[in-house]
């Protein structure tokens, strides 16, 4: 674990960039949306995170976690389990502790998804990432990743915009999300990911227009 990168709830509620971080660059087209239309999109992330197959007890990361909107949910299920939320954006990654701040089993680390094995102190049961996905420039790399930070028979979870023209994606009268040339389907997702050492094992429908794709670590 770096120690630079991580810090903890009770120790902490201002987050500097360290050097290394500040170099790192976001993802192409994933930067976090506002916050009306993100919550008409996504009333229930605790029903999401259920479906996808999170559960008590469960360690958890919440990979590329923005402002929490699934963080805190997250952190009410898998209680006493942990959950780490992981955000290049310090102010993103403050106001998801903000929101966090009465559950002691969370845990934020500011730092680059592509570094995970090395910013989490122990390989975990669940890695969740949601609407980032279809900005990784190296996805198989980045599988690879969750795939080292992942314990035997660890899932991983991505919550992906379904590949449908962003002019049909409307919330709250307007299209949204990214590009329809970055969008995927299931298929363009299991074969990028499977490489890093994973198996497809379910895909389920997530809210009007996103998947679930879960993979287990094989
Ligand atoms: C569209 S937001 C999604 C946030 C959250 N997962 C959700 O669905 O509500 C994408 C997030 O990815 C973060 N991000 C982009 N590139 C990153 C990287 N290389 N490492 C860590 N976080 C990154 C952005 O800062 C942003 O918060």
């Amino acid at each position: 674990m770096s120690d630079c990168l991580y810090y903890d709830r009770s120790v902490s509620t201002r987050i500097s960039l360290p050097m290394n971080v500040s170099k790192a660059p976001l993802f192409p087209a994933t930067i976090m949306p506002d916050k009306d239309w993100w919550q008409a999109l996504w009333p229930d992330p605790e029903a999401v995170l259920r479906e996808v197959g999170l559960e008590p007890e469960m360690n958890v990361v919440d990979l590329c976690c923005g402002d929490g909107h699934f963080t805190k949910p997250m952190c009410q299920l898998v209680y006493p389990g942990k959950t780490w939320a992981l955000d290049l954006d310090p102010d993103l990654l403050g106001r998801a502790e903000q929101g966090c701040r009465d559950s002691p089993n969370f845990h934020a680390i500011l730092g680059d998804a592509r570094e995970l094995p090395k910013q989490i102190s122990e390989p975990v049961d669940f890695v969740f990432m949601a609407n980032t996905f279809h900005g990784v420039p190296d996805k198989t790399g980045l599988s690879r990743a969750v795939h080292r930070a992942s314990k035997p028979g660890g899932r991983f979870a991505i919550v992906n915009w379904y590949r449908r023209s962003r002019e049909e994606t409307t919330v709250l009268d307007q299209p949204r999300g990214p590009s329809t040339a970055l969008r995927m389907d299931p298929e363009d997702v299991r074969q990028v990911v499977e490489p890093a050492g994973f198996e497809l094992k379910k895909v389920i429908a997530v809210g009007p227009y996103h998947y679930g794709a879960v993979f287990l670590k094989i």
